[in-house]
């Protein structure tokens, strides 16, 4: 197998100092390591330090100083399986952000077409500005991986979140993003996310709260396993995640023709939309006038199920049996049972039971507490990011298909 090539882009703070350890722990890991190292990151390690350690010439916007040719910038994105920046300062953050390649680390960024992993370090008033937290958001929803730093005292006396993560940390995700990066090449994937809205007149609908962000971060993790996606996605104020195709979709039936004329050709199918089980009979044409002060009914009819009927075509043979079928169940109390059943009658692979009241899970939130259920077991997962839960998920399609 071939090492991993790892491009460590070191910027200009304090944990600076670190890039040594971690680099002498990559390239212990087997990794073939290159630096790029910022004017303002030369200032706290020298260059030598990191050429000895990584055995390779530090690539540096003064090239004048090198006695080797100019690194060209595409020459050096095109080299590497993970551009892994560590520490990556709130300047850092905010170039990468904006898109700008205004130095030779920033180019390489907008150049580059693999994972991205990112160290932040500053002092925690710098991490918790609200500019700061735009920035990093920006970059997570392009698919880049943070690894948030930790809390403690800071080098300027501060204390709070902002100290570089542990070198182990930073190591240990650097080589997964390296190791995942085409696990899931040639693959395609369908992801459904988001609510339905389902139209009651051209002013109102019936809708849930779903916001997405689960089946958002399915297909972005699989987008970062090399997976062709297409996101089916009700209506969500989320922007696309980078590479992958979305589709926008308003009612379940839309979403059904979408996902059905988008499933040729899949190996996967993760059902994480919050699909309406009923809408109303008819739309009305003009929007409708009840008498105020007074009750109405609306008349509700079923929706179809998606993942019910993408089962039985399954079961048919209209789709491939090597094709895997995933659903969510979001559920308040009692999850795991009711998923469990759920999985059984619904006739798919996996199940992702959560209970939506328990706390840092369910919709709108950044985190979730799931159990992933099959035909032979489950897995209780603790509280953890949902790109996170999107991960382990995918890691447990990769189990259930080498198994069956
Ligand atoms: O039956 P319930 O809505 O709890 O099932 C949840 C699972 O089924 C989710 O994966 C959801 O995306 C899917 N579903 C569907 N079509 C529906 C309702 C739910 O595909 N009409």
């Amino acid at each position: 197998m071939k090492a991993p090539r790892i491009l460590l882009g070191v910027s200009g703070g304090i944990a600076a100092y670190k890039a040594a350890e971690i680099v002498r722990s990559l390239v212990k890991e087997g990794a073939d390591v290159r630096v790029v190292l910022t004017s303002r990151g030369a200032e706290f390690i020298t260059p030598l330090t990191l050429a000895t350690l990584s055995g390779h010439a530090v690539a540096r916007d003064e090239f004048h100083e090198e006695p080797s040719p100019v690194i060209d910038h595409i020459e050096l994105a095109q080299w590497a399986d993970v551009l892994v920046v560590a520490p990556a300062t709130a300047n850092v953050l905010a170039r990468f952000a904006q898109g700008e390649g205004s130095d030779l680390l920033s180019t390489i960024h907008l150049a580059f077409k693999g994972s991205v992993v990112l160290a932040p370090a500053m002092n925690p008033k710098m991490w918790d500005h609200a500019r700061t937290r735009a920035n990093v958001a920006c970059l997570e929803q392009a698919g880049e991986i943070i690894v948030s730093p930790e809390s403690g005292f800071v080098a300027c006396g501060d204390e709070g979140a902002g100290r570089l993560a542990a070198t182990e940390t930073i190591v240990r995700e650097t080589l997964l993003a390296a190791a995942l990066s085409d696990a899931m090449a040639g693959k395609k994937v369908v992801v459904s996310a988001g609510p339905t809205w389902e139209a009651v007149d051209p002013v109102r609908y019936v809708g849930n709260r779903s916001s997405g962000k689960m089946g958002y971060a399915v297909a972005r993790a699989a987008r970062a396993r090399g997976a062709e996606v297409i996101l089916v996605s009700g209506p969500s104020g989320l922007a696309s995640p980078w590479g992958v195709e979305r589709i926008v979709v308003e009612s379940a039936v839309e979403m059904r023709d979408a996902i059905f004329s988008s499933a040729a050709g899949a190996s996967l199918i993760v059902m994480a939309a919050a699909v309406a089980d009923h809408r109303p009979r008819e739309r009305a044409p003009a929007k409708l006038k009840p008498d105020k002060g007074k009750g109405y009914s609306l008349d509700m009819v079923p929706n179809p199920d998606i993942l019910k009927e993408l089962c039985a075509a399954r079961e048919r043979g209209d789709l491939p049996t090597e094709l895997t079928l995933v659903g969510f169940a979001a559920e308040t109390g009692d999850a795991v049972r009711k998923g469990e059943a759920k999985r059984e009658h619904k006739g798919c692979d996996l199940l992702v039971a959560n209970d939506v009241g328990a706390a840092g899970a369910g919709f709108g939130s950044d985190t979730n507490v799931v159990t992933i259920i099959s035909a032979t077991g489950r897995d209780d997962l603790p509280l953890m990011s949902k790109l996170e839960v999107a991960n382990r998920l995918l890691d447990a399609v990769d189990v259930w298909c080498r198994a069956r």
